[in-house]
């Protein structure tokens, strides 16, 4: 049985995903879909076409993700694409936010990411796919978004060494990093303080970064920087002294007198 797992599926972005995968890959015989509201899974259930199963996980637990290994072994399936979405950051300074759910980040962005995708790897065959979402924020350390950028800079870098190491097996790695996008992420965020106005500017709609991010998947790129605002920024962060740029955009928030 050849499957596609997409995480993060209840999401803007991972719905996303589901909806446009759904318009082709005729040889995948279902979507196993994750995250924890399961009315948003059998909604987007009912849209597609593709046979699905659905799992209601919190991936910031590990009797959750055991559950789903052990899935994995008792079906043995061929995992043909795997879309690591879950994930959410919490805007404002550290000492604002609560240790918990500051460390939550690391373990849905983070642990979690990495635990799947392990899991996933003995299923693998040559051709298959991974998608990793990142974030622009892995580009710069972000004062303000501090916790947040510090996991996607994980998400980017672990992506970027796994796809040379599995590049002798044909399995492909792309780690997809947009900017800000119009999905629940923005409500998420701003828990804790106000997104800064000139992020909300560069407001990117799902359908284009999921486009992209497939486009580039096939075409085995390693990233998918979606946007020139977002490609400006990953070239300067490469030229110019990251203290520098991180300071920058601090002040550009208003939070640095
Ligand atoms: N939107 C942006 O501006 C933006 C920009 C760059 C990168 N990204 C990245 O893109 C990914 C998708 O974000 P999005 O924009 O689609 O946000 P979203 O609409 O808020 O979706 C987030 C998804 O993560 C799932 N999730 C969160 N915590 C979870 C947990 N403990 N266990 C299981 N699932 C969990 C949510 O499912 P449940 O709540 O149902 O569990 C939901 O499906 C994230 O990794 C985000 O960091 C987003």
């Amino acid at each position: 049985m050849n499957i596609v797992v997409i995480t993060g599926a209840s999401g803007g972005i991972g719905r996303q995903f589901s909806l446009q995968l759904d318009r082709g890959l005729a040889s995948v015989d279902e979507f196993w879909l994750i995250a924890r509201r399961k009315d948003r899974l059998h909604a987007l259930a009912r849209r597609l076409t593709h046979r699905t199963r659905l799992f209601c996980l919190d991936l910031a637990k590990e009797e959750d993700l055991c559950r789903f290994d052990a899935v994995l072994a008792k079906e043995r399936p061929v995992v043909r694409m795997l879309i690591n979405c879950a994930g959410y950051g919490l805007n404002g300074d550290c000492e604002r936010i609560p240790a918990a759910r500051q460390a939550g980040q690391v373990d849905v962005n983070c642990r979690a990411l990495l635990w799947l995708t392990l899991s996933c790897l003995p299923y693998m065959k040559p051709h298959s796919r991974i998608l990793q979402l990142a974030s622009s924020a892995a580009f710069l350390p972000q004062p303000g978004f501090a916790a947040y950028a510090a996991t996607k800079a994980f998400v980017l870098r672990f992506s970027q060494a796994l796809s040379i190491e599995l590049a002798r097996k044909r399995i492909y790695v792309t780690a997809v990093c947009p900017g800000p996008v119009d999905t629940d992420f923005l409500v998420t965020a701003q828990q804790y303080g106000e997104m800064p106005a000139f992020k909300k500017r560069f407001l990117a709609r799902p359908e284009a970064v999921v486009k992209k991010a497939l486009k580039d998947s096939a075409h085995r790129r390693q990233n998918s920087v979606f946007g020139l605002p977002n490609l400006a920024l990953w070239a300067a962060s490469r030229v110019l002294p990251q203290g520098f740029l991180a300071k920058t955009a601090y002040r550009m928030r208003g939070d640095l007198q």
